[in-house]
């Protein structure tokens, strides 16, 4: 590619293209922050569920800041993918993890896009490789993996595929913390990327630990939001047992638990998805939601997040 048209700190107008859970998501986050967004999804009833989205995320938002110029009002849903992407900017792709349905829907963005504009995919856990096979300018697309809400979970990460160029990747980067996210950029595809490749391990174990009955669902979530779960918002995986190494740190901890690695504690090959697990997986989490809506879950963990966010403004400027 020639020349990028915007400079990462420039760019106003915002496409998303598939407006389920992750991309009405990223419309909450980039119209608080201002932007200019355009939306396409092709589902009957995208716009009312889309608008929806906005409207429960929006105090949320308003709770943690809207940038200058922000509005509900900056939404406008396109009738078609082409009519989306015409203006844009900046192009982030949520369709559904599918692999054909990426590649022909990143090739039916990057075809209608103007050139020397960034097209990033949501996807969970393919590599740009994959999924860039059918676009003629392949070397703008990256990966920008969001977590769920978006428009709260800072992290996005970063990474292009074997035909995207560098300073794609670097304009994306640049750009999403402009738009006020936590980026991670990656040199190199990994399948799941970090964070993902992580908490699979921890979903694999649940699943079996469920289809073994050797725990409840409300356990296994239990077991995570009083225990390790309350340390992870300040320190990751690695430092959680640095300090589990008490004053002789990580060195410590690796000669003394070292050997426990090789304890039958894990089974990182994924269950079989039987009907049955899946029955207990989706009666147990009604059981745990205890009547709660989904919608009523969705502004409790919202509410929880910005809680959980501001305390840990006040530890690390405490800290400083
Ligand atoms: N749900 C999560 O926690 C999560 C987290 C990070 C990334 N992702 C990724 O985000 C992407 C979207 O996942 P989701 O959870 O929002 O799914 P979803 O099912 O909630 O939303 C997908 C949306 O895409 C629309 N769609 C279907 N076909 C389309 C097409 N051809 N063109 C445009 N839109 C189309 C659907 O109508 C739907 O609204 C996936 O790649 C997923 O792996 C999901």
């Amino acid at each position: 590619m020639n020349e990028y048209r915007t400079a990462p700190a420039e760019a106003r107008r915002i496409a998303c293209i598939g407006a389920g859970v992750i991309g009405g998501g990223w419309v909450a986050h980039f119209l608080a922050r201002g932007y200019e967004v355009t939306a396409w999804d092709p589902a009957s009833d995208a716009e009312t569920a889309l608008r929806a989205l906005v409207d429960a995320a929006w105090p949320a938002l308003t709770r943690l800041g809207l940038a200058d110029g922000a509005s509900r009002d900056n939404l406008t849903v396109a009738a078609t993918l082409q009519e989306a992407v015409r203006h844009a900017e900046f192009v982030q792709e949520s369709v559904p993890e599918d692999l054909e349905l990426k590649r022909d829907v990143l090739a039916r963005i990057d075809a209608a896009t103007p050139a020397g504009v960034v097209v990033s995919s949501s996807t969970s856990g393919y590599g740009m490789t994959e999924m860039q096979q059918r676009c003629a300018t392949p070397e703008r697309l990256v990966v920008g993996h969001p977590f769920n809400p978006p428009y709260l979970v800072p992290l996005v990460e970063v990474v292009g595929g074997e035909r995207t160029e560098q300073r794609a990747v670097a304009w994306a980067a640049e750009f999403f913390e402009v738009a006020g996210k936590q980026v991670i950029t990656m040199d190199r595809e990994v399948p799941g990327f970090i964070a993902n490749r992580l908490q699979e391990a921890i979903w694999r174990e649940a699943l079996h630990m469920v289809a073994e009955g050797e725990a409840t669902v409300e356990q296994i979530d239990t077991s995570i939001t009083q225990g390790p779960g309350l340390r992870w918002p300040l320190l990751g995986p690695c430092l959680t047992f640095h300090l589990a190494g008490g004053q002789g740190g990580m060195a410590h901890m690796l000669d003394h638990f070292g050997p426990s690695l090789k304890s039958p504690w894990t089974r990182l090959e994924a269950p079989d998805l039987t009907d049955e697990l899946r029955d207990q997986m989706v009666a147990g989490c009604e059981s745990a939601a205890q009547g709660r809506s989904i919608e009523d879950l969705v502004a409790a963990r919202d509410q929880g997040i910005i809680a959980v966010m501001e305390a840990m403004n006040e530890v690390r400027g405490s800290q400083r």
